[in-house]
């Protein structure tokens, strides 16, 4: 049994060391609010923030993750970027189908929190990694800008 910690709350879990990060929150806590996209990231829909970083959860095995903070998409709205992020996106309806809404929203916390002034090359360059097939980008970038400081 290990503990790791998800939002604040600590949780004993048994699971492999090679498990992905994705697995454990989805399927063995049923936090589901972070989403399986392609599973090889590549398409951002998985994105946590470990320790403040955002990573791809599929790709992210938990040996690597014991020791450190994971926020999820549940949480991130308790932290004041994403509290404002969260907000951003009602106001410029930035979500379609939403699918891919919970990694946008992950990145774009985890870009405030590092640069709290993006210009649209920044805001694309750590976006990139997160695809939505709905292509909301401008609306994303939008987001993004209102809440720049
Ligand atoms: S599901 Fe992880 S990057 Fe696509
Ligand atoms: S809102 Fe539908 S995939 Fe992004």
């Amino acid at each position: 049994m290990k503990q790791v910690t998800i939002n604040g709350n600590v949780h004993d879990i048994d699971v492999p060391d090679d498990m992905p990060l994705l697995w454990v929150l989805r399927d063995v806590l049923g936090m589901t609010g972070t989403k399986y996209g392609c599973g090889i990231a590549q398409c951002g829909a998985c994105t946590v923030h470990l320790d403040g970083v955002a990573v791809r959860s599929c790709q992210t095995t938990m040996d690597s993750v014991y020791g450190q903070p994971v926020t999820t998409i549940e949480g991130v709205g308790d932290t004041p970027v994403g509290a404002k992020v969260q907000a951003a996106w009602l106001e410029k309806e930035v979500v379609q189908c939403g699918y891919c809404q919970s990694g946008q929203i992950m990145s774009a916390a985890a870009l405030l929190n590092e640069n709290s002034n993006p210009t649209d090359t920044d805001i694309d360059d750590a976006m990139a990694g997160n695809i939505c097939r709905c292509g909301t980008y401008v609306r994303i970038r939008e987001a993004i800008h209102s809440i720049a400081v």
